[in-house]
């Protein structure tokens, strides 16, 4: 959803659960440097507010955040939380681009879940189709048009210029691989209320959900079975997390029925893309977002399915001077939108 082309300086902004983040990247070419990258927690129910007073709040911790990271730049390429974003990927003849939107406008109805005129669609052909010669794979985005107005009013309250909307998971997933990565990886962003899962192929996502456990539902499960306050589970919960020896088990075991939840999901999603793409196997797992913290959950995971997992990296496409990369890795599990955001080529 590009608004203007052309634009050569520009931030990303991540409006995220707990929290706003901005990237800004410097240079031309395939890897830009960090010129600067910033954030200002948020409390959690304002993020997705509708309502008037919680945007306006929103609209001054942006703002606050502006001008403490001194940006040169207004023009900011913004992210769509998956929460508010419908993605698919569906088979369609083959044919021209102008036949193509015409194709999907009288079609809209059947693909889109809300109605199509207070939507805004989007979409991209990713390659043939594995089903189907005739047919080539259409990825397609659709956002509530209101909830796309609010967020332009909201921005340009503060003087920004917005350039581009963009789902969060697609962001994330630019930044998370290597720009000429082929083998399928899943990548899955744990944030604080829900978890997005994306599996990538041939440079384009394949498959995207968002699941709706974060670290919140894990921290949740702990205060329950364990009769502790929130703050108290918060700590032990990314302390000792699936550790079976520590504490005896105890916060395993009080949180290991709701990482199964998202470990079904993952499981559902493998199994899904096998189905369409046969003998395809998963090359790896690649996991980013506060609850990716959690103590042996990569060894969970990857015990149970048999695959590598390792932590993202939000900063693998950017080049940045040797004394920040303590820094950048302490927040690497937050900045994976916002990265890649940033580095949408213009
Ligand atoms: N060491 C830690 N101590 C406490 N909490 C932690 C720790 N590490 C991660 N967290 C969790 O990380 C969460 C924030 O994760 P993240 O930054 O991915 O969320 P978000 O981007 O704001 O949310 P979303 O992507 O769902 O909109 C916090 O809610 C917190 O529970
Ligand atoms: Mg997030």
């Amino acid at each position: 959803m590009s608004l203007i082309s052309g634009v050569s300086d520009f931030f990303g902004l991540d409006i995220g659960t707990t929290a706003v983040r901005l990237v800004n990247l410097k240079g031309s070419g395939p890897v830009k440097s960090l010129a600067r990258y910033a954030y200002a927690p948020i409390d959690s129910k304002i993020s997705l507010s509708d309502a008037k007073s919680d945007q306006q709040r929103l609209a001054g911790v942006i703002r606050d955040l502006l001008s403490e990271a001194r940006l040169l730049t207004r023009n900011v390429a913004v992210g769509l939380p998956s929460q508010k974003v419908f993605t698919t990927v569906v088979d369609i003849d083959r044919m021209s681009p102008g036949e193509l939107a015409k194709s999907i406008h009288y079609q809209a109805d059947s693909l889109i879940p809300t109605p199509v005129d207070a939507s805004k669609m989007d979409w991209a052909v990713i390659g043939d189709s594995p089903k189907d010669s005739n047919k080539v794979e259409l990825l397609l985005t659709s956002v509530p048009n209101d909830f796309i107005e609010n967020r332009l009013d909201m921005l340009e309250s503060i003087g920004l210029n917005v350039i581009s909307f963009e789902p969060d998971n697609l962001a994330l997933t630019r930044a998370m691989l290597a720009p000429d990565a082929t083998l399928p990886q899943m990548v899955l962003d744990i944030g604080n209320k829900s978890t997005d899962l994306v599996i990538a192929m041939n440079g384009a996502p394949r498959l995207t959900r968002s699941i709706p456990t974060g670290s919140e539902a894990i921290i949740r499960s702990a205060v329950q079975n364990l009769n502790i306050d929130d703050k108290q589970a918060e700590q032990f919960v990314f302390k000792f997390g699936l550790s079976k020896e520590k504490l005896e088990g105890q916060i395993y075991q009080s949180i290991i029925g709701t990482v199964d939840l998202l470990a079904g999901e993952i499981e559902k999603s493998i199994k899904f893309f096998q189905t369409r793409y046969g003998d395809v196997k998963l090359d790896r797992i690649i996991v980013t977002g506060g609850a990716s913290a959690l103590p042996e959950f990569p060894l969970y995971i990857a015990n149970k399915f048999g695959i590598s997992v390792e932590i993202g990296n939000a900063w693998r496409n950017v080049s940045f001077s040797p004394d920040k990369q303590n820094e950048l890795l302490t927040v690497s599990n937050h900045f994976g939108v916002a990265a890649g955001l940033a580095e949408r080529a213009e």
